[in-house]
């Protein structure tokens, strides 16, 4: 699947579609620094799609938290972000799950992993910006951490969830963390939670992405 751009594979080509969607039309709350955000990954992602980069696929990989994914897709389809959590099913056969640490802390092993859909390390080749997805099972403590040199945001997709305990967001809000900025999530009871997330940086930066626990 490398001798085309990603936009001859349609179900690719709509996702991309999707998140470009989802950053535009999602609501900064008047926020003029998240609007600002939003632009610039809008704009990103309008150079991946005029550049239409091959599809460079690592082996799908799952692990333990996949096994909640069904339900995170069949509640976002119930929700206002049910046209991405769509998009996402067409294409979840082939992504690389993972934990994104030497060794993952042991209360996470089965409650969260991550895929990228865009980024440095692909399957959509860019070097603007990084794009994915987190999996977090229910009654899950994602740890507080940072991102050196990166400014992040999440979309919520499905599932409800807080971040430093400043608020509970629910599909359809967008959550942003300046560059270095500590941050701590926590999920609901009863459901797991699916959030898109998109990060900004340097070429450098994005391709150097390490947390920071702190
Ligand atoms: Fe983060």
């Amino acid at each position: 699947m490398t001798a085309s751009g990603f936009r001859d594979h349609p179900n690719w080509a709509y996702l991309l579609q999707e998140v470009r969607r989802v950053y535009r039309n999602t609501s900064s709350g008047g926020s003029k620094i998240i609007r600002e955000h939003q632009r610039t990954v809008g704009k990103a992602l309008s150079a991946v799609h005029t550049v239409n980069p091959s599809l460079d696929f690592s082996e799908p990989t799952t692990l333990p938290v996949c096994a909640h994914l069904d339900r995170a897709l069949d509640n976002g389809k119930l929700g206002p972000m049910a046209s991405f959590a769509r998009a996402v099913e067409r294409i979840r056969d082939v992504l690389a799950w993972r934990y994104g640490y030497e060794s993952v802390p042991p209360k996470l092993a089965d409650r969260y992993a991550y895929c990228e859909l865009a980024g440095p390390r692909g399957p959509m080749i860019t070097e603007e910006i990084i794009i994915g997805l987190v999996l977090f099972a229910p009654r899950c403590t994602y740890p507080q951490h940072s991102h050196r040199g990166i400014t992040e945001s999440y979309v919520a997709i499905s599932g409800a969830f807080s971040e430093n305990d400043l608020g509970v967001y629910a599909p359809g809000s967008i959550i942003f963390n300046r560059a270095a900025e500590v941050h701590r999530i926590t999920t609901g009871q009863t459901e797991p939670c699916l959030l898109l997330y998109a990060w900004t940086g340097t070429a450098a930066t994005l391709r150097d992405d390490r947390l920071t626990f702190d």
